[in-house]
């Protein structure tokens, strides 16, 4: 069928509630995808941060066979093996005692709401606010879409949860500012991904952490988009000395691609028991024998080193757009996930013209695009990518 009849198809049976761009995806092998009609492309938005090894990389393509051959999920009325070592794997590398699987990385932010609602009643007098950041994003259900920032998001679904202060990001004044005998914890992104990747104060982190001690309080942070090695550490919080959370949410990157979610809480707030909280497909044996299997290639290959690496090389290019391109004002980002910041509201249109040229890319806001490339691209991909955004920046400022 011709690719104008998909879309109709969808136009006709699918929830318009996001803008596609006119292309259907078949197949892909590392940072590369092709489209039905054979064309190729470079990925470097790799399903929103998510392709972490690249695609169709054998260790998740083994696992899942393997696994789907064997048993794909049992409900969690009992013990997989699965299961059991990736809990034991994100707790030992995350410093965490406890985790918990879901399905996405909106459960598992879900769960750390709950999680602190929980302790609030137990620790601290019934409290129950949470301190939200600007710029926030945090997912689509109805807790996570309270607690993210963007109005648009929130608008058509009040009444919203109570329970949410926000506060402008990289800011500890304002937390502490906000923090009332009602506040039970501080939920924040390590560095906003959806906002427009936003990388805070190096000393930010660390004084929340000691905030939350002063005033006891939690701290929780939200990993879905940066944990798993994207920024070039497990969790991003170990960029920094003295900023443990009391319990973090990861996701995306963590299998690969395969759906899967999980929040991990030291044992003094992991505190949800017996019926207290549940998921029929969150913690299945094919999802978490393909987490641990990527996981486990994330940490034994040192992959965070070369994400470093290759994410030093990604800003030096990004930052020579910088001397020859007018229209990029700025550069930011850490490991793999990185953003341009543009002078106008153009980046819709560049990804348009990007994805003619074979390279697919992100608008994260009307004016910034997004990099986030599997961990394992190269230094060439790298380097092709930019030239194609260098290539589509010069057109445009040409036509002007
Ligand atoms: C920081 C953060 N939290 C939560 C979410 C929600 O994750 P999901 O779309 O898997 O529900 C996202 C998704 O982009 C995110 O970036």
């Amino acid at each position: 069928m011709q690719t104008e009849n998909w879309i109709e198809i969808e136009h006709d049976y699918y929830f318009q509630t996001g803008k596609r761009l006119p292309v259907i995806l078949d197949h892909g092998e590392g940072t590369k995808v092709w489209d039905t009609d054979g064309k190729e492309y470079l990925d470097f938005v790799g399903g929103i941060a998510v392709v972490s090894l690249g695609h169709a990389h054998p260790v998740i393509t083994d696992a899942l066979t393997r696994q789907a051959k064997k048993l794909v999920t049992t409900s969690n009325y009992y013990y997989t093996v699965p299961q059991l070592k990736l809990a034991k794997l994100l707790c030992q590398s995350s410093g965490m005692d406890k985790a918990f699987f879901c399905n996405s990385g909106a459960e598992a932010v879900e769960g750390l709401i709950k999680l602190a609602r929980k302790w609030g009643k137990e620790k601290r007098d019934g409290a129950y606010e949470i301190i939200v950041a600007e710029n926030a994003f945090h997912g689509r259900t109805l807790a996570t879409v309270t607690a993210s920032a963007n109005e648009r998001y929130r608008a058509p679904f009040t009444p919203l949860v109570e329970g949410f202060v926000r506060v402008p990001y990289d800011d500890i004044e304002a937390i502490k500012s906000a923090t009332t005998g009602k506040t039970v914890a501080v939920l924040l992104e390590p560095l906003q991904g959806e906002g427009g990747v936003n990388v805070p104060d190096d000393d930010y982190l660390p004084a929340v952490r000691r905030w939350c001690d002063e005033a006891g309080i939690l701290m929780l942070l939200d990993e879905v988009q940066t944990g798993a090695g994207r920024t070039g550490k497990i969790f991003a919080f170990q960029h920094y000395e003295n900023a443990e959370p009391d319990a973090l949410a990861v996701a995306k990157a963590l299998a690969g691609g395969v759906p899967i979610g999980a929040f991990m809480a030291k044992e003094s707030c992991a505190l949800l028991g017996k019926g207290e909280h549940g998921t029929t497909f969150g913690g299945n044996a094919l999802a978490c024998e393909v987490g641990y299997s990527v996981l486990s290639y994330i940490i034994d290959n040192d992959l965070p080193a070369q994400i470093t690496k290759r994410g030093e090389h990604l800003e030096r290019r990004l930052l020579s757009l910088v001397d020859r391109q007018p229209m990029v004002i700025e550069v930011r980002g850490k490991g793999l996930i990185w953003a341009i910041e543009l002078d106008r509201p153009a980046s819709e249109a560049i990804v348009e013209r990007c994805l003619e040229a074979g390279l697919l890319v992100n608008a994260v806001k009307p004016t910034a695009l997004r990099f986030v490339p599997p961990f394992t691209v190269s230094e060439q991909e790298i380097d092709r990518a930019v030239e194609i955004i260098d290539m589509v920046l010069a057109q445009m400022s040409e036509e002007q």
